[in-house]
C-alpha cells in the first residue's frame, strides 16, 4: 500500500511527465526486490512500433520493438498482461540478457486504446505474484491519466 501511495505522489505532483515516470522506475525498482529492470514503452503514434521512454536498470539495445515481436510487441497487439515466470519457454523472446530468467508486461491504455506498457525483468525464476500484477495495473491507470501527447508524438529514431 505504501508503494501505491507514493506512486500516486509523484503522478499528482509538479514534476515534468519525463521525471514522474522516471521516479516511478526508479521507486519500483527499488522497493520490489525482483524488479531488476523496470521500464515504459510507448507506441509511437501511427507506427506499429514501440518506442522506449524512461527505465531503471542496465541500458538496452532493444529501444526500438515492432508490434509482434518480444514480449513486449505480444503486448501490443493482445492488449493483455504477460506474466512470463520462464523465458527460456517462450520462442518469440527478445533477451535483453543472459541474467534475465522473466518478465512480466501490462498494458497501458487511455481512451480503451493501447498506448503503451511498463515492462519488468527479473535476473530471479518464477518471482512475480497477483499482487506484482495489480500493483504494476495500478501503476498503469495511474500513468493513464497524465497528459502523454508529448511522448505519443514524438519523431521515430
Ligand atoms: N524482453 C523484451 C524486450 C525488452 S527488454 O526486456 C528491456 C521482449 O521480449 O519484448
Amino acid at each position: 500500500m505504501v508503494i501505491e501511495s507514493k506512486i500516486t505522489q509523484i503522478i499528482n505532483s509538479e514534476l515534468p511527465n519525463a521525471e514522474k515516470l522516471q521516479q516511478i522506475c526508479d521507486l519500483l525498482k527499488k522497493n520490489v526486490p525482483h524488479f531488476h529492470w523496470v521500464g515504459f514503452y510507448f507506441v509511437h503514434r501511427g507506427k506499429k512500433e514501440l518506442k522506449l521512454a524512461q527505465f531503471a536498470g542496465k541500458p538496452t539495445e532493444h529501444t526500438i520493438i515492432s508490434f509482434g515481436k518480444g514480449i513486449c510487441g505480444q503486448v501490443a497487439m493482445s492488449n493483455e498482461n504477460f506474466v512470463v515466470q520462464d523465458v527460456a519457454e517462450q520462442d518469440n523472446y527478445i533477451s535483453c540478457g543472459m541474467e534475465v530468467k522473466s518478465e512480466i508486461v501490462v498494458p497501458i491504455f487511455q481512451n480503451d486504446k493501447n498506448i503503451g506498457q511498463i515492462d519488468i525483468d527479473s535476473h530471479d525464476l518464477a518471482p512475480f505474484t497477483k499482487e506484482d500484477e495489480t500493483l504494476l495495473e495500478f501503476v498503469c491507470k495511474e500513468v493513464a491519466t497524465l497528459n502523454l501527447d508529448t511522448i505519443l508524438n514524438q519523431d521515430p529514431s
